[in-house]
């Protein structure tokens, strides 16, 4: 056992921390958006069961791992299984990732709360007064030019990671608990203020309809309900390793199951929330110049820096109010979040190398301070953060997921261990049928839809004309083929080596099973 590991604490600590880590930007500027796109009021039905068979039952395993075995993505891993080392270095890599251009998005926000008090966003009902007035983005030049920099979103940059190295050094309890009790409730309670605000306006209520009027049609779309299970993933931070390294800080007695609910319930009530101020807010501006909701809806940075600085311009009253406590809500939501990632490799680090907790998240963070503020703060860093997110989206969460879920119910078989490892601390118990509907949940529901999704996202970097150019094919339909089998071959390559690499290295280890439960 690590004698000098922390613990929360609080378990109250450990539940704001996860649930700051899991409400962010995802919630705010996400949900809306893809609920509306995939069913409105009906996409409730496949969120909710996406909730209840993929979210829950995901971070009950995720805590389950972190707090049976205390240790970081990458170790808790090994220990579960020698071979399975591996996701948890995928998971460092991908909260890293995330960490390095999620920190662009806080400084905006921040800046944006700044601009909100006389609404000092230039011309903001184009998309210029962001793109080129605020970030000096330049489309002639290309996704990956450095010649020119934003002063203003490099000095935001650095002062974000300025927030996070001080919390992250100084600690969990110190630190990342302390932070997430003042901020979490402050976010709340704002973002709570901004959504009766919103709800006031005229045409509100044109907006709300717009977003709950079912499409119950959508339910026999499959892709309604990957999108349930893709917003599940991303808005519950599951699958990055983030869960598992909080968990780890957890005490034995600390409840698990009971954790699990509460941190996803209060997400998801939390993401209800934002759909309601957000689309109370699009209705307004469709009432204000007369045309239909469906043409206000974005999501995403268009929807937060395009949108609603043109929205709050014409607000009836209070603009620099609500424009504060959206940007600020936006600002909070997203430091909470970003200090969850930078966590990943600084425990990962910490215990690869044996240094102390302070050592780990200095080094770590002043590396991906410098690599974040030197990329994301470039006029065109825009451009590189899409492309960069819509890869992690569908290989890294989707792959990383998928892998955990096999490991543990299909190649490893450790799941009982964790069932019993979770029950012996929970009020919530997951015995007999329970039992048995979480592993169906996880086991085969989700498997098979993390399946399908990431068959679909190398599915679509396979082009046809490629195949077509490479093989020097006249027409598409000769072509397919080779795309179809192309794709099967590098699934099975991959599959191939993930599962070779755990059962050899497991069978290496065999005999020498670590039992470190404490
Ligand atoms: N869960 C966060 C959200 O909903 C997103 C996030 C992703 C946070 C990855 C941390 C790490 O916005
Ligand atoms: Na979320």
């Amino acid at each position: 056992a690590d004698a000098t590991r922390e613990n929360w604490g609080t378990r109250l600590g450990f539940i704001l921390a996860a649930v700051g880590s899991a409400v962010g930007l995802g919630n705010i500027w996400r949900f809306p958006g893809v609920a509306y796109e995939n069913g409105g009021g009906a996409f409730l039905v496949p969120y909710l069961v996406a909730l209840l068979t993929a979210g829950i039952p995901l971070l009950i395993m995720e805590f389950t791992i972190g707090r049976k075995y205390r240790a970081s993505a990458p170790l808790a891993w090994r220990k579960l299984s020698k071979g399975a080392e591996f996701i948890g270095w995928w998971q460092t890599i991908i909260a890293s990732v995330i960490a390095v251009y999620y920190a662009a998005i806080v400084a905006w926000a921040a800046w944006y709360t700044w601009f909100s008090i006389d609404q000092s966003w230039g011309s903001a009902d184009e998309t210029g007064g962001f793109l080129f007035d605020f970030l000096g983005a330049d489309m002639a030049t290309g996704l990956f030019d450095f010649s020119g920099y934003s002063q203003q979103v490099l000095w935001g940059m650095v002062a974000v990671w300025l927030i996070v190295g001080v919390v992250i050094v100084a600690g969990v309890r110190k630190g990342i608990e302390r932070f997430n009790k003042i901020f979490m409730p402050l976010l709340i309670v704002m973002f709570g203020v901004m959504v009766v605000q919103a709800l006031t306006l005229e045409g509100a209520a044109t907006g709300l309809n717009a977003f709950f009027t079912p499409e119950w049609s959508e339910l026999s779309n499959a892709d309604v309900w990957i999108a349930a299970y893709g917003q599940i993933f991303f808005s519950l931070s599951i699958g990055f390793g983030i869960m598992i390294t909080y968990a780890s800080y957890l005490k034995k007695k600390n409840d698990i199951t009971t954790s699990a609910l509460t941190v996803g319930f209060a997400n998801s009530s939390f993401e209800l929330l934002a759909g309601i101020g957000v689309f109370s807010v699009l209705g307004f501006m469709a009432v204000q110049s007369g045309t239909p909701v469906d043409e206000q809806v974005s999501s995403g940075v268009g929807l937060a820096f395009v949108a609603f600085p043109a929205i709050i311009n014409q607000l009836p009253f209070a603009p620099a109010l609500f424009g504060i406590l959206f940007f600020l809500s936006l600002t909070f939501a997203g430091l909470t979040s970003l200090i969850s990632i930078v966590q990943v490799p600084a425990a990962a680090i910490k215990d690869r190398f044996g240094v102390s907790q302070k050592a780990a998240a200095g080094v770590v963070w002043a590396v991906l301070a410098v690599i974040s503020v030197s990329l994301f703060s470039a006029n065109n860093g825009l451009f590189m953060l899409d492309s960069t997110d819509a890869y992690i989206n569908a290989f890294g969460i989707a792959g990383a997921g998928f892998t955990s879920i096999l490991v543990v119910f299909w190649i490893v078989r450790k799941w009982p261990v964790i069932v019993e490892n979770a029950n012996s601390s929970s009020t919530f118990q997951l015995v007999k049928r329970r039992k048995d509907l979480w592993f169906g949940a996880l086991g085969v529901v989700t498997v098979l839809i993390l399946g399908v999704t990431l068959y679909q996202s190398v599915q679509a970097q396979f082009q046809v004309e490629w195949a077509m150019e490479y093989f020097g094919l006249e027409d598409a339909e000769t072509a397919q083929p080779f795309v179809d089998y192309g794709i099967v071959l590098v699934l099975s390559a991959l599959g191939l080596a993930v599962l070779l690499n755990i059962v050899l290295l497991g069978y290496k280890s065999k005999g020498e099973e670590i039992t470190s439960d404490d």
